[in-house]
């Protein structure tokens, strides 16, 4: 077992059985998501986005959509999700934001504490974020 092999939190080992941390790692894209200017028309900027992503990931990062994450004021929506460490849902993003979405999970793949890194975490991953949550086992008493 290696030093990334567990949460700094006290949390359960984030490394699957064949020690593959991207594997844990989904990137879900709200592919219902309209443009700056509301349009109904498709395909959706989401649904760009959503393309844009699956480009970017080449089949080493998974990527789902979704037809709405709540997020809808702050524009293209999309979430970065790992097994067992925080949840974590971004706003403003661009048809254009797959890459940064891709890094964003690949950086997610490295965490040793359940947290994206800071440090070389997108810019668009920097201010987009709406909201970060918990895993529930990080919050038994
Ligand atoms: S339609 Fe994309 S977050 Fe609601």
């Amino acid at each position: 077992m290696d030093q990334n092999s567990s949460f700094s939190a006290g949390t359960a080992d984030i490394r699957s059985a064949n020690g593959d941390a991207l594997a844990e790692v989904t990137v879900i894209v709200c592919a219902s998501c309209r443009d700056e200017t509301g349009s109904d028309a498709h395909p959706r900027a989401g649904e760009l986005l959503a393309d844009d992503t699956r480009r970017a990931a080449s089949g080493e990062v998974r990527v789902r959509t979704v037809e709405c994450l709540g997020n809808c004021k702050r524009r293209l929506s999309a979430a970065i999700l790992r097994d067992g460490c925080w949840s974590y849902v971004f706003g403003d993003l661009t048809a254009a934001s797959g890459a940064d979405l891709v890094t964003g999970a690949k950086l997610f793949a490295t965490s040793t504490d359940g947290l994206i890194p800071w440090r070389g975490r997108p810019d668009s991953l920097k201010r987009g974020l709406v909201a970060r949550i918990p895993p529930l086992d990080l919050l038994k008493d």
